[in-house]
């Protein structure tokens, strides 16, 4: 049995998990910013950095708690160490080599994106879902990335695509904020989507290259901005009471939403179907839309993986569900890890 203490603070969640053999979860904590970033309709990284500092400590006392662990049972310290904001990243790797230190334990420097992706393995105790299979096409879609990867085995990625513009989730957030709608903008769109008609604006699909896995969505955010303009609404000084009331929201949402599940959905089953993937995996933020679920799910002809939506938005589970293959191959960081904000997948 190896217990893995998983740390995750790239962007504005605190994040401590202890994760038994790459995934049973036994605690996994989670202090969110939520609150504080939605006065400003985003993420502000000082105030990121300065509230990961505050909650650091009481959550990874927490988890270790719930998961009624003690030092000596812990064999690893795990911790996200790119991409994300770097004075974010940089409170929980100095917490980790702190306590890799003082404790003694081995530590290991995961990649967040590969944390998304790994998602995929974690579940209840007694669960037995299927075991991930390689090979496996990801599609990773959070608030700052939008990667396409093949991967042939545990850490052997190639990236096939990604976005040229806005990230997946950052076009959501963006499209909310046009809308009326509060931060982050997601789960707000979706909610909106479920009563509105996704056929009654038509909203534009870039396909860029026949020969390239990239998306963009930039075109996208304008086709919507304009429409918004067109419906009478000052998108420079409106306040969001006025967007909501003015507009039909439900339907802008639901009409912007299936063009980016459309967009997903076909690049992902076409990597998949193209590189011959056993499985597709889907992680980050975004994968938390049940739409993008059940639309990858009804066009791809394979098993579709995707974490419960609280495990496919930022957690610690998945960053020690990630090392647990790492540390079985014998990697480890030391002390002079340090953080990269631009950390690719591949
Ligand atoms: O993975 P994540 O928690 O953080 C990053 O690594 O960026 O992703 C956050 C992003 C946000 O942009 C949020 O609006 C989006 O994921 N998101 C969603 C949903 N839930 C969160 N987008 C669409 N539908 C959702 N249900
Ligand atoms: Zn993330």
């Amino acid at each position: 049995m190896t217990r893995i203490l998983g740390i995750e603070t790239s962007c504005d969640e605190t994040a401590v998990a202890v994760v038994r053999d790459g995934q049973e979860i036994e605690s996994n904590v989670i202090a969110s910013q939520t609150d504080l970033h939605a006065r400003y309709g985003g993420v502000m990284p000082e105030q990121a950095s300065r509230a990961h500092l505050r909650a650091i400590l009481p959550t990874l006392d927490e988890a270790l708690a719930q998961a009624h662990a003690d030092w000596d049972t812990i064999d690893a310290i795990a911790v996200t160490h790119g991409p994300g904001l770097a004075g974010a990243l940089l409170v929980g790797v100095n917490v980790a080599k702190g306590l890799a230190f003082a404790r003694r334990k081995p530590l290991l420097g995961i990649n967040h994106l590969e944390g998304h992706v790994y998602a995929n393995w974690l579940r209840a105790p007694d669960a037995r879902p299927d075991e991930p299979a390689f090979p496996m096409v990801g599609l990773i879609v959070s608030g700052g990335h939008t990667d396409l990867v093949a991967a042939t085995g545990h850490g052997q990625y190639r990236r096939l695509g990604r976005t040229r513009d806005d990230a997946a989730g950052e076009a959501f957030d963006k499209v909310a904020r046009m809308l009326g709608l509060g931060f982050p903008g997601g789960p707000a769109i979706e909610r909106e989507a479920v009563a509105g008609d996704p056929k009654r604006f038509k909203f534009p699909r870039a396909w860029l290259e026949a020969d390239s896995w990239d998306v963009s969505f930039s075109g996208l955010k304008t086709a919507v901005l304009h429409q918004v303009r067109d419906l009478g609404v000052d998108t420079d000084h409106a306040s969001a009471q006025e967007r909501r009331a003015h507009l039909p929201v439900a339907d802008l949402a639901a009409s912007f939403q299936a063009a980016v599940v459309d967009v997903l959905a076909t690049r992902a089953v076409g990597a998949a179907r193209t590189f011959g993937a056993t499985q597709l995996a889907l992680g980050g933020g975004v994968a938390a839309n049940r739409t993008l679920l059940r639309t990858v799910e009804e066009r791809a002809q394979l098993p579709v993986l995707c974490p419960p939506p609280a495990l496919c938005t930022d957690n610690a589970a998945m960053i020690a569900a990630a090392a647990f293959f790492r540390f079985r191959t014998g990697e480890r960081a030391d002390l002079t890890l340090d953080v990269d904000p631009g950390l690719p997948i591949a």
